[in-house]
């Protein structure tokens, strides 16, 4: 008995300090892989503040951010030399540990046994083996990292030109090729289609990520980045609107860095060519609340923009969001809120009460503005999805 926690004890000594960091290893790449499976399956989202639940709608391929079953050939690609480097790991792992454990059993100080072990010192067979054995490993590593480096660091011919452009804290995104689309909070973008982002930032440092798409790159003022890949394909080319996915700032940047936040919407090819024909469509002012929520517009169009009004004509540059065809966007607030009459008007009561840190001020608005300049930004004119 004595014998046994004798031996216990040292074997508990060597594991502490010898294979301690390499025990946290094992369990935890099985628990993130079992948690991201178990989160897949979930569809309902925490609301960031309130107490209300909401279904995140149609988000259904990729709530909440899910980064292991990739839909694009890149993310394929970066689970691909992330399962080698496990693979890699894991060996690494039992070839350190089993001989480890087996030495603290076989070599343990044994009861009256006063004897001190061989000494020695040096031995360059074992010296030069412990440094060709972790690089010929890391070549495991290190080759398939830079073929799939190089693959995507060519941009197609035919790439659609994406500009992505971080603000604390939404996302804005222009189509340069495409009659200079602005829009914010809601990527659009054909299936299967090669993309060429340009990322930059308009104040402190953000990320560009859609985590089923892979990739993800760092927007930065004052330098541009480029992020180069294919859209997904459709699951169902049938379902009018596309499919959307989440995206997510993840650089902290700032009080409200989590709520930075975007949908990305996957449509097909003509869905695309009609949303680029038809997104500069002023709204209609047709009812007496459309007239009013013109007026009240007014007092926005220092920050914001809708394409077609006199909005556009103030110049300088704005800081909010440009808000043509606001109606057909799914989300408010940096893709914190679903775009419903009562999430306008939450937000615009008090943006800080969603968005803290928010640059749109309260303007003080009653309950009928309010109301009237949902009327005339929200309308289903604006519609395309
Ligand atoms: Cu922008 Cu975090």
């Amino acid at each position: 008995m004595k014998n046994f926690r004798h031996f216990l004890k040292q074997t508990l000594n060597g594991v502490y300090s010898g294979v301690g960091s390499f025990m946290v290893f094992g369990p935890s790449v099985f628990l993130t892989l079992a948690t991201s499976r178990l989160l897949a399956e979930e569809t309902v989202q925490e609301p960031a503040f309130g107490d209300q639940k909401w279904k995140l709608f149609d988000v259904s391929l990729d709530t909440p951010m899910n980064t292991i079953s990739g839909l694009t050939e890149w993310s394929r690609d970066i689970n691909h030399v992330y399962l080698i480097t496990t693979v890699v790991s894991v060996f690494v792992f039992f070839a350190v540990s089993i001989p480890l454990c087996y030495t603290l059993y076989k070599f343990r100080e044994k009861p009256g046994d006063q004897s001190i072990p061989k000494q020695f010192h040096g031995n360059a067979t074992l010296e030069v083996l412990w440094t060709v054995i972790p690089v010929i490993l890391l070549l495991f590593i290190a080759i398939p990292t830079w073929r799939v480096l190089f693959k995507h660091a060519h941009v197609p011919e035919n790439a659609l030109h994406i500009e992505a452009i971080g603000h604390q804290w939404w996302w804005e995104f222009r189509y340069p090729d495409n009659g200079n689309i602005i829009t914010a909070s809601e990527l659009v973008v054909p299936e299967n289609t090669p993309i060429k982002f340009t990322i930059w930032s308009e104040d402190v440092i953000h990320s560009f990520w859609v985590p089923k798409w892979g990739g993800k790159k760092d927007a930065l003022p004052g330098h541009k980045n480029v992020l180069t890949m294919s859209s997904p394909p459709l699951k169902d080319p049938s379902k009018k609107g596309g499919e959307l996915y989440q995206g997510q700032c993840v650089e902290l940047c700032g009080a409200s860095h989590a709520l930075m936040r975007f949908k990305a919407r996957v449509v097909s090819q003509s869905e695309f060519e009609s949303w680029t024909q038809t997104t500069y469509t002023p709204p209609r002012v047709e009812t007496a609340s459309q007239r009013a929520g013109e007026e009240v517009f007014v007092r926005c169009a220092a920050c914001h923009t809708v394409a077609g009004t006199p909005s556009e004509q103030i110049p300088g540059n704005k800081i909010g969001p440009n808000l043509t065809n606001f109606g057909s966007r799914t989300t408010i607030a940096g893709g914190t809120r679903p775009n419903t009459a009562e999430h306008f008007a939450a937000w615009v009561r008090n943006p800080a009460a969603i968005k803290p840190g928010s640059l749109m001020p309260n303007l003080g608005l009653t309950e009928q503005e309010i109301a009237d300049v949902s009327a005339y930004l929200r309308q289903s004119t604006n519609k395309q999805f």
